[in-house]
């Protein structure tokens, strides 16, 4: 009992000294407000910087009460400046740092490991800081549309220094600018897409680096974020399987549909529109000799399928002719003799179906990828050959006679005419 009756009065003596040292804090920190703001509500008053550029030092008081911050007093931040005594520059003057981490371990902790901050430590002037994103005294939860973290304001934010062309040329950040590419993308379009969607926020990391979501085999999980099904599909195939392994002969998300410029299918300005397919996006790499000597694929697929029926009326631009994703998918491609290939014999009448409805067993049968040559070791690519060598002494015989037979016949008729 008497235990309680102690506990309770330190309670009251507890409560008492902490609201008095509450409410001294206010008032301390109403005062340093108003003290401060005192000079720096004056919109004329400057500085100039150590480049010898005019620095404004006015901080709009309702701009900083209506921040996330508005309740905190000046020198919550500005932990180094405390009186006026910084007003008259030189050597006394004000040391503005701010660590925002005092307060903000976690988010602090996230950027310390990205590349903005690393870049700082080693002393890159201008690569991003906490309130290069956040800004200094506005800020605001990312949540509010007028945040500078707010999705439909982060690229202005990011474009500030990366889209600069003086500050791309002098970090040598490659030809083409990603805000620009961005502006005509696909994703613009959305609203829901932005720089932080594929690049993250405070741990965000250069493209060299294996731990960045933009590391090359790295790429089909950051877009799988949001188009999981496709993903699934790609990281099963053979390109997904050797991407994986960090092989940049394989093609990866990036390869065939851009980084910053992604269009849709149905753009003809799409590096995947159906018109492109079978000149670019595959051909690519399977016109390449290289690839197909190291990797043993056939190595005319490319040039076979132009001279084939499909490839000849393709490139003669009709539509419904089969290019090579008709036959072989696109995320999901698969050598021919894995049974889930679309081009896997057993699979080959549906396949071919889709285009030649009631397609029989044996229509689907035949090599596709078939060229002419004598010297070939396939017994059918021989035969072809073969007829192709007959058809040409037949055409050079045919059409040579002709123009022998009316040469002649020509001349005949001169000498006739001259007599
Ligand atoms: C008597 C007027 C006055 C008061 C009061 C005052 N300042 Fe200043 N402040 C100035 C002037 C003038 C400068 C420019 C000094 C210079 O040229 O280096 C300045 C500069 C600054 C800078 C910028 C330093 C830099 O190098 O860019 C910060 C930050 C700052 N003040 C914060 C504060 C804070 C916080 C308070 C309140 C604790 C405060 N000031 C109170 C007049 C004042
Ligand atoms: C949430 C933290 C925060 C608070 C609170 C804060 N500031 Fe700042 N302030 C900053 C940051 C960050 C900078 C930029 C520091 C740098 O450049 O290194 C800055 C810079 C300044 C500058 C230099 C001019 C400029 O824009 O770079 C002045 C002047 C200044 N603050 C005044 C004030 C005054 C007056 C208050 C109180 C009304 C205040 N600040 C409260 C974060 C804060
Ligand atoms: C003295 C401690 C303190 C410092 C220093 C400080 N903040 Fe804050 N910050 C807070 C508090 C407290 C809140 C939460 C306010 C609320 O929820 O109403 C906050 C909120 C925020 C939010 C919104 C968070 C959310 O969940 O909505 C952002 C963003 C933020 N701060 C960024 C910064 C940045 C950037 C700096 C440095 C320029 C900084 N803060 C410095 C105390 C601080
Ligand atoms: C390159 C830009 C960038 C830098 C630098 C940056 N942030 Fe952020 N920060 C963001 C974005 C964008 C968000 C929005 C939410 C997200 O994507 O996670 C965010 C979210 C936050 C949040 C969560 C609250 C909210 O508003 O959603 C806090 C707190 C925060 N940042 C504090 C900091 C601090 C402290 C630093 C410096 C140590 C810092 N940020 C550096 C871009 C940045
Ligand atoms: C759809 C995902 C995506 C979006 C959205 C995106 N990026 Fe990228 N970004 C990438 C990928 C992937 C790379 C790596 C490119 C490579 O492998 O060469 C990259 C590379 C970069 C690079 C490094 C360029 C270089 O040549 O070193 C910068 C800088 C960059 N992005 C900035 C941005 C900015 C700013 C935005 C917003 C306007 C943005 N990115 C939007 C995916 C994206
Ligand atoms: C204040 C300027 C500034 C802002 C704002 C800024 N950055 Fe950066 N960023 C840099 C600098 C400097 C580098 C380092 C360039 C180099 O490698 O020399 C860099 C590097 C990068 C890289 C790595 C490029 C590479 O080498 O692979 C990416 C990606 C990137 N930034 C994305 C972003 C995104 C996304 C935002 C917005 C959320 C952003 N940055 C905001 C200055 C900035
Ligand atoms: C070998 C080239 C290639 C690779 C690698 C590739 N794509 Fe595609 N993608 C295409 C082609 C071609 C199309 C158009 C298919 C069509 O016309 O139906 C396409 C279509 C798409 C579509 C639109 C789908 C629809 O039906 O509307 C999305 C989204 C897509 N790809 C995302 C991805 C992602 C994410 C990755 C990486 C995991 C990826 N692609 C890898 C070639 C590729
Ligand atoms: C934050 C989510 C998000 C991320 C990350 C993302 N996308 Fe998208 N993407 C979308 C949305 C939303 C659309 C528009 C709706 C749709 O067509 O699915 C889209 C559309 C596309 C399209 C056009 C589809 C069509 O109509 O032909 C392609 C291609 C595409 N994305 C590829 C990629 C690639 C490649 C990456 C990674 C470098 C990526 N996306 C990362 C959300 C995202
Ligand atoms: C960036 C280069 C590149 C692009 C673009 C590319 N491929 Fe490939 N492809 C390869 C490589 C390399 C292999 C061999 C993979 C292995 O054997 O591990 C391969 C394998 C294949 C195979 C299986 C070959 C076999 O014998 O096992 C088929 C079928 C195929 N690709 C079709 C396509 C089609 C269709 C497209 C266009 C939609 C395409 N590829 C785009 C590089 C590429
Ligand atoms: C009309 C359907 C069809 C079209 C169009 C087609 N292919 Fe094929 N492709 C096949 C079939 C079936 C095979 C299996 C072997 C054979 O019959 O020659 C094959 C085999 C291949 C192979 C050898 C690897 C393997 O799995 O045996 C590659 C590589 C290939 N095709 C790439 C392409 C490329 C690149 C294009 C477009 C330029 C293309 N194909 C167009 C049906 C097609
Ligand atoms: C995307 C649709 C499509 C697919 C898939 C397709 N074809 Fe065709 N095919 C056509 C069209 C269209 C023509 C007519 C082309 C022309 O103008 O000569 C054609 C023509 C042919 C011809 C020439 C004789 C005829 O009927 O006109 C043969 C043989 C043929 N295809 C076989 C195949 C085989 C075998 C497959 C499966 C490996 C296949 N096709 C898959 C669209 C397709």
């Amino acid at each position: 009992m008497k235990g309680r009756e102690v506990g309770m009065s330190t309670w009251v003596v507890l409560s008492g000294v902490v609201s008095l040292f509450v409410g001294l804090m206010v008032g301390v920190a109403r005062a340093d407000l108003s003290f401060c703001l005192g000079c720096h509500q004056d919109e004329s008053l400057k500085k100039q910087d150590p480049r010898g550029r005019s620095l404004s030092l006015f901080v709009s008081e309702a701009g900083f009460k209506s921040s996330v911050h508005g309740k905190l007093s000046c020198s919550s931040c500005h932990t180094r400046i405390k009186d006026d005594r910084h007003a008259e520059g030189g050597k006394k003057a004000a040391d503005k740092s701010v660590h925002c981490g005092t307060c903000h371990r976690e988010a602090e902790k996230e950027y310390q490991q990205g590349l903005h901050s690393k870049l700082i430590m080693k002393g890159t002037e201008r690569a991003a800081n906490c309130y290069d994103c956040h800004g200094k005294h506005n800020i605001q939860p990312s949540k509010n549309p007028k945040s500078m973290t707010h999705v439909s304001n982060i690229e202005r934010t990011c474009n500030r220094c990366h889209s600069d062309v003086e500050f791309v040329k002098e970090h040598a950040l490659g030809a083409t600018i990603p805000g620009e590419a961005f502006q005509k993308s696909v994703h613009k379009k959305t609203g829901e897409v932005t720089c932080t969607s594929c690049h993250g926020s405070h741990n965000l990391r250069s493209l060299i680096d294996p731990k960045s979501t933009i590391f090359r085999s790295n790429i089909p999980q950051t877009c799988g974020s949001c188009h999981p099904d496709i993903t699934k599909q790609f990281t099963e195939s053979i390109h997904g399987v050797l991407a994986a392994r960090g092989r940049t002969d394989s093609p990866t998300c990036t390869t065939c549909h851009g980084i910053h410029g992604i269009k849709a299918k149905v753009d003809p300005d799409s590096p995947v529109n159906e018109r492109r397919i079978a000149l670019t996006t595959c051909p690519q790499c399977h016109a390449a000799e290289r690839i197909s000597r190291e990797y043993k694929i056939t190595t005319t697929p490319v040039k076979s399928y132009y001279d084939s029926f499909h490839g000849l009326s393709y490139r003669g631009g009709d539509t419904y002719s089969a290019n090579c994703a008709s036959c072989h998918g696109v995320h999901d491609i698969r050598p021919s003799s894995d049974p889930k290939s679309m081009v896997y014999k057993d699979n080959l009448q549906k396949t071919c179906g889709n285009c030649h409805p009631g397609a029989s067993e044996n229509f689907a049968k035949g090599k596709m990828h078939a060229v002419a040559s004598t010297a070939g070791e396939d017994f059918g690519e021989k035969v072809v050959g073969w007829v192709r060598i007959t058809y040409i002494i037949l055409i050079v015989c045919v059409i040579g006679g002709m123009i022998f037979f009316n040469f002649t016949d020509w001349l005949r008729k001169t000498i006739d005419r001259m007599h």
